[in-house]
């Protein structure tokens, strides 16, 4: 497994990269494995795991932490408030040798996460914060890292004195999503702010927010300077989004024209036959994770595991579909599939759709 210090460093030497954010409900070891086997990211991170639940067994979260063999260097990400369980957490997971790094949650809005005082809670906190990564820092090797946002709300930006915290408890690299906490997902990317933290850090700094396109994430990093982008939304569906990033940073980094930041509402085409064969092969990997979670149910019928396919793959299929001629009827039709050969089907008539659109 590549170090991830190695991979902060070359990040930090002016060698702009591209990590898989964590997105709960998303990151699987699947969607992190074709990120990385077609987009070409060289990290990702896991889904949110709660460290509480991490410690006490639970086997829902464990499932959470499941990986795949040939992943690209996995980063676990949890949260919590307490320094001592995150720090048993933190140890928990690095026993199992699958992950490249420990990063902590400080910037959940989700009001189950903040009401116990965790997640963007903690960004109110720095003394806390420090705490908590000090405490994961002292008991295990791995890196870690921190992921928060400016600060609870415009006109109290608080993510200058957490940095500080950050880098006094020893962490390795700090992620910053550019808005507020009450902001949500949706609003303004503060670049300026994003520049300035980065101005100030000594250690790699990883932007995130609203890189959605090539031209997207080359703004963050002429806006900012960071040494790496972290995508979230727009990488789901769409791993083509993270290779075309890629292939742009090859080239010398310019800020992006007007034009090429006006949203269009659309997708580039993607080659059908490619298309297809990205679906299916996420597809197989959903498939090959639901087989490793279910290890320990084998009493699980085949209707059962089919239907649980189905349900975990959904979310990214209608993003797949996503601009796809015909993807309306089929996304109905998937809405209450339960079989994976029928799930395959619909997808499949709805490309075939999409190839007759495309011949007029
Ligand atoms: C469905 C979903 C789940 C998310 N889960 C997490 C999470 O578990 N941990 C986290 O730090 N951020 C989480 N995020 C936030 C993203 O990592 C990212 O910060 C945010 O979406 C902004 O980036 P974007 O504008 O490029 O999507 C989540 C976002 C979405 C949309």
């Amino acid at each position: 497994m590549k170090d991830l210090h190695d991979i902060y460093r070359l990040a930090h030497e002016n060698t702009p990269l591209v990590f898989l954010a964590p997105m709960a409900g998303y990151t699987d070891a699947a969607m992190r494995q074709i990120s990385h086997e077609f987009g070409g990211v060289p990290l990702a991170y896991t889904e949110m795991v709660n460290a509480y639940a991490c410690v006490r067994d639970d086997p829902k979260t464990w499932c959470l932490l499941e990986t795949l063999p040939g992943e690209c260097p996995v980063v676990a990400h949890i949260f919590g408030s307490d320094p001592s369980i995150m720090a048993e957490a933190a140890r928990k997971i690095e026993a199992t040798g699958r992950f490249a790094g420990i990063d902590v949650n400080a910037g959940c809005p989700a009001p189950r996460v903040m009401h116990d005082g965790a997640g963007a809670t903690l960004l109110k906190d720095p003394q806390r914060l420090h705490d908590i990564l000090s405490a994961i820092v002292h008991t295990v090797r791995l890196p870690v890292s921190v992921k928060t946002r400016l600060g609870p709300a415009p006109g109290t930006v608080m993510v200058l004195e957490n940095l500080a915290a950050a880098e006094e408890a020893g962490v390795s690299a700090f992620a910053v999503h550019g808005r507020f906490t009450s902001q949500g997902h949706t609003g303004e990317v503060h670049y300026d702010i994003l520049a300035e933290v980065k101005a100030k850090a000594r250690i790699p700094v990883l932007g995130n927010g609203n890189v959605i396109s090539p031209a997207t994430g080359r703004l963050m990093f002429t806006e900012t300077g960071v040494d790496a982008v972290l995508v979230a939304r727009g990488a789901i569906g769409n791993p083509w989004m993270l290779r075309d990033l890629l292939e742009a940073l090859t080239q010398p980094l310019t800020p992006p024209s007007q034009e090429e930041l006006t949203p269009t509402g659309k997708r580039p085409q993607r080659e059908l036959n490619e298309f297809r064969r990205i679906i299916h092969r996420h597809g197989e990997l959903q498939e090959e994770l639901l087989r490793l979670r279910f290890q320990s149910s084998p009493d699980m019928t085949k209707e059962e595991r089919d239907e649980a396919l189905v349900t975990a793959f959904r979310p990214h299929l209608f993003c797949y579909l996503r601009g796809i001629y015909g993807s309306h009827p089929a996304k109905r039709k998937l809405m209450t599939c339960t079989n994976a050969r029928e799930m395959y089907e619909i997808i499949d008539e709805c490309l075939r759709m999409e190839a007759a659109s495309r011949q007029f």
